[in-house]
């Protein structure tokens, strides 16, 4: 079924059965899946709301965590959350291709200097707005939260774009990254996360782009002899929930949810460059893969050989997306 008729579905089934969030015969269960490892910038954070909820929620709510893929991959449980499902996500902005282009706009190479421009974007108007954007589709977003800036890796030191000719990426699900492969010559395969490890062991694919913390708590760089730093694209979620569920919770239960998630966000965006920055650490102290670094003009080879993503994107994601963002960098 289309996503969207399994939202209307899924809206009619909970008027009809009255099966909300309002049950007062036992504790509101939240599940919540999601494809990282637990010590990721995500596992981190959704372990963190587990807990906070329990001691602050006393038994009225249960989050159910499911880290590394164990209950789904993230295309499914965008499905089972409109379908009401699970009850609660935080799939990479990537992967709402499907469902909308505005989310692109965080894909664009080379877009964001860093994670602070990320924030000042996602706190400003056209950023909170979009939070909104998937309601009609049984989505609502609640908060974004970081994980960090990509890095390429594969079978070669990339120095270059030209070093990336020829070579099978692995890809999350989004036409902006398939793009930005294309301009670099490589040859683009959209794959679950759950599924890279093994592809890039078996040389189903040659390469993949991710950020230090998923490289090193999904061993990437075990079958990785080279590891570029590049920075170029930058890697975060939406944390999500669908609409009739929230809006059918005790008003007290939501309101005190949402005030824990905006803890939780705060701890969750400070930590994650820590967390990061501990991957790259401990994969150059394994020696199992070598970080390149690049100089100030081999990174600008990059940003000018993935600059025509922007254009080509442009209409879909809506120019004053694209302003907004620019005018969250730095001075
Ligand atoms: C990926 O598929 O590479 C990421 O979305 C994984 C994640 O959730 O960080």
């Amino acid at each position: 079924m289309k996503l969207l008729n399994k939202a209307i579905v899924v809206t009619l089934l909970l008027v009809v059965t009255g099966c909300s969030g309002d049950k007062s015969d036992g504790p509101i269960v939240i599940k919540f899946p999601h494809v990282t490892a637990p010590a990721t910038p995500k596992g981190k954070a959704a372990e963190r709301f587990r807990t906070m909820v329990a001691e602050r929620l006393g038994g009225r709510v249960i989050i159910e965590v499911y880290p590394s893929s164990q209950l789904m991959n993230d295309d499914d449980s965008l499905d089972a959350l409109a379908f009401g499902e699970i009850q609660m996500i935080a799939v990479s902005l990537s992967k709402f291709d499907r469902l909308t282009k505005k989310f692109q706009v965080f894909d664009l190479p080379f877009l964001f200097q860093d994670l602070n421009a990320v924030e000042r974007f996602q706190a400003s108007p056209e950023g909170l707005t979009l939070l909104s954007s998937m309601s009609d589709r049984g989505l609502l977003g609640l908060s974004y939260w970081h994980n960090g800036m990509k890095q390429f890796g594969g079978p070669v030191p990339m120095r270059s774009p030209d070093d990336a000719k020829g070579l099978k990426f692995r890809i999350m699900e989004s036409d902006v990254l398939q793009e930005q492969i294309l301009q670099i010559g490589g040859n683009p395969q959209k794959m679950a996360f759950g599924e890279v490890y093994q592809a890039l062991q078996t040389g189903a694919v040659d390469a993949q782009e991710n950020t230090w913390s998923n490289i090193y708590s999904s061993k990437f760089y075990e079958v990785q002899p080279y590891l570029t730093e590049t920075n170029h694209g930058y890697l975060g979620y939406l944390v999500t929930v669908n609409p009739s569920f929230w809006g059918s919770l005790p008003e007290d239960i939501r309101l005190e949810l949402e005030t824990i998630l905006a803890e939780v966000t705060t701890w969750a965006n400070e930590q994650s460059a820590l967390i990061n920055g501990e991957g790259r650490d401990k994969i150059l102290a394994s020696g199992a893969s070598e970080v390149v670094e690049l100089g100030v003009e081999e990174i600008d080879l990059w940003r000018a050989t993935m600059r025509p993503v922007w254009s080509k994107f442009e209409r879909d994601i809506g120019s004053e997306l694209i302003g907004a963002a620019q005018r969250s960098q730095p001075d």
